[in-house]
């Protein structure tokens, strides 16, 4: 291996996943292997998106790579510095789960296609426009970069149940 480490994710309710992030001003060393270290942890997890604020780095930086068929190359990418620039008016609806809430999935209504501009490792500027799954995920880990987490789309009590249900989880994964 070269150097890369596997990540602890935070787990809901955690206050580092409430807090807005900071953008990222440094393109130096250090930043690409956060990067290498969380496209390491999200393929371990399994996950498709992960963002800093989830490994306790409050730094807008997030990666994904939503390519699900065995036969397709994956597609890892590093999105720093992320906006949406344009949502569609269509909205689609899927099924979300978070690395930080694990078990737990609820449908959630977002634009189905947006127009992101970001940073990459580079420091070259970058837009492209998601659609499908990628749209979802996207949104979903910017979301995180702002404190945002999919349960917070649902309704109080569905919310309030989950977020019970996963203070039980961390009481008895502290206690083993
Ligand atoms: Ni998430």
């Amino acid at each position: 291996m070269n150097g890369m480490a596997l990540k602890s994710i935070l787990l809901h309710p955690d206050p580092r996943l409430k807090a807005v992030a900071t953008p990222v001003a440094e393109f130096d060393k250090d930043l690409r292997k956060l990067a290498d270290d969380m496209l390491e942890t999200m393929y371990d997890a399994p996950g498709i998106g992960l963002a800093a604020p989830q490994i306790g780095v409050g730094k807008r930086l997030l990666v994904m790579d939503c390519v699900k068929e065995e036969s397709v190359k994956p597609r890892p990418m590093v999105l720093i510095n992320p906006a949406v620039t344009w949502v569609s008016d269509t909205l689609a609806t899927y099924e979300e789960g978070c690395l930080s809430i694990p078990d737990h999935y609820a449908d959630v209504e977002r634009p189905c296609e947006v127009d992101v501009t970001w940073t990459d490792l580079d420091g070259a500027a970058q837009t492209e426009r998601f659609d499908g799954l990628w749209a979802t995920c996207v949104q979903h880990e910017i979301d995180h970069l702002n404190g945002k987490l999919f349960i917070d789309y649902l309704k109080p009590l569905k919310r309030q149940m989950i977020t019970r249900k996963m203070v039980k989880l961390k009481r008895e994964k502290a206690r083993a």
